[in-house]
């Protein structure tokens, strides 16, 4: 049985040990970020490059597809497996780890929960083995948080969808070629006439838009979407009739979870540097980490950090143990984002002027941080989610 349908029977005793299949991809997703992803990161960084090469990369040792059953060209692993990677992996790189959080969590995990046998073997096969990647197309110009509010239509033809309108800030815009759309079929039902259709890069009429010159994740290829009557065949919408806003709403629930481990992971990273470097920094006669002030930072970055990696890895694992993990994924989003940003901050400032320049790294994961508090939900959509559940 898949795990997401077990019955949960004990919601509050996690198991806290990792297994040896953990830290082995914990241990190979760390070595992927030191010697594949760090050497360049900096100039990517500069230069606006998508990591195409390292992305190839990570498919092929099995990090775009990691949750999904081998038999869908997948890795067969669980959510804690993840978060580990997300976590070791955005320690360096986040915008190499936003094309493998949206490839596993939103297109992924969408596609092999929700589209059919067919739709699997065409489609997910070669996302999750990594030959190609994908994109998840939600927010417009004028929805963001509010995602019911669609203006791209899906008009109903027959046999056809015909696809009209524009998808913003969409990551892997231009380097996916498997994009998961939502569109408004019927406007009278309002989120319940949303559907979701998979559409690929080759149907005419779909145009990429200007890639986005953007503050953090500067490697990542941030593009608007455009459909002018697009032809989609109708045995691309998945699911039934209406499911599209269900589905986007589900697919983020676990998407969050790689969000958050992302936060988690800029935090470390930020983290650690500042740890090295408050070592090696001498400052009124001594190492800065003899001063309290520098030691009671690192105290707090520290408490921070095994909070996020505890909401991080109990939302996986709820989610492993089918649970409902709505609430958790978005308990721990909220929680790592906001902390990826206070502790990067912090980490920025143990390193003084240093920390202000691009070669000491931290400048680059304080810019990254903030974007954790807006993509796949803002701080703000997480305590309407959060808010509502506890009030329900
Ligand atoms: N699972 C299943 N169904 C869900 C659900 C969930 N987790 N959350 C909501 N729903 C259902 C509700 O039950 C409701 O259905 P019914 O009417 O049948 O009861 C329906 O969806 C509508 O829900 P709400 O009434 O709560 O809708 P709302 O308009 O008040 O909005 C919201 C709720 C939480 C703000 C939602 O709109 C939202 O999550 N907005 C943020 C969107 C977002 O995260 N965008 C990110 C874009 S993707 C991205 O960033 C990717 C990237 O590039 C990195």
């Amino acid at each position: 049985m898949h795990a997401q349908n077990r019955p949960l029977k004990h919601p509050f005793y996690m198991n806290f040990e990792l297994t040896e299949e953990h830290l082995a991809v914990q241990q190979a997703a760390r070595d992927f970020a030191k010697t594949e992803l760090l050497p360049g990161v900096i100039e990517r960084d500069n230069t606006q490059t998508f990591p195409k090469e390292q992305i190839k990369a990570l498919g092929e040792l099995g990090f775009l597809g990691m949750m999904v059953d081998p038999k869908y060209g997948g890795s067969g692993m669980d959510s804690i497996s993840y978060v580990l990677a997300m976590e070791e992996l955005s320690k360096v790189d986040a915008s190499a780890s936003v094309v493998v959080s949206v490839n596993n969590s939103l297109v992924c995990w969408g596609l092999e929960t929700f589209a059919n046998e067919e739709q699997k073997m065409k489609y997910l096969v070669p996302l999750a083995s990594g030959q190609v990647h994908g994109a998840f197309c939600l927010s417009e110009p004028e929805a963001g948080s509010d995602a019911t509010s669609q203006r791209t239509t899906a008009e109903d033809k027959g046999d056809y969808y015909l696809l009209n309108g524009t998808k913003n800030w969409i990551t892997n815009g231009n380097s996916a070629s498997t994009y998961i759309v939502m569109a408004q079929t019927d406007v009278e039902k309002g989120h319940k006439g949303i559907n979701a259709f998979i559409v690929t890069k080759d149907m005419e009429g779909f145009a990429v838009g200007a890639k986005e010159d953007k503050m953090g994740i500067r490697g990542s290829d941030t593009h608007s979407i455009m459909f002018t009557d697009v032809k989609v065949p109708k045995e691309n919408r998945i699911g039934e009739d209406g499911f599209g806003f269900k589905f986007a709403m589900k697919t983020l629930a676990g998407g969050r979870i790689g969000i958050a481990a992302q936060a988690l992971g800029i935090a470390s990273g930020a983290y650690e540097l500042a740890l090295q470097y408050s070592k090696e920094r001498k400052a009124f006669g001594t190492e800065i980490m003899n001063h309290q002030a520098i030691q009671f930072k690192l105290a707090d970055m520290a408490t921070e950090i095994e909070a996020a990696r505890m909401l991080c890895l109990k939302a996986a694992w709820l989610k492993d143990n089918g649970g409902d993990y709505a609430l958790a994924s978005s308990i721990a989003k909220l929680y790592a984002s906001e902390a990826a940003m206070r502790i990067s901050t912090e980490a920025v400032q143990v390193h003084g002027g240093y920390g202000y320049v691009k070669e000491y790294h931290v400048e680059r994961l304080m810019r990254d941080a903030k974007i954790t508090q807006i993509y796949e939900g803002t701080s703000e959509v997480q305590r309407i989610v959060i808010s509502r559940t506890i009030l329900k």
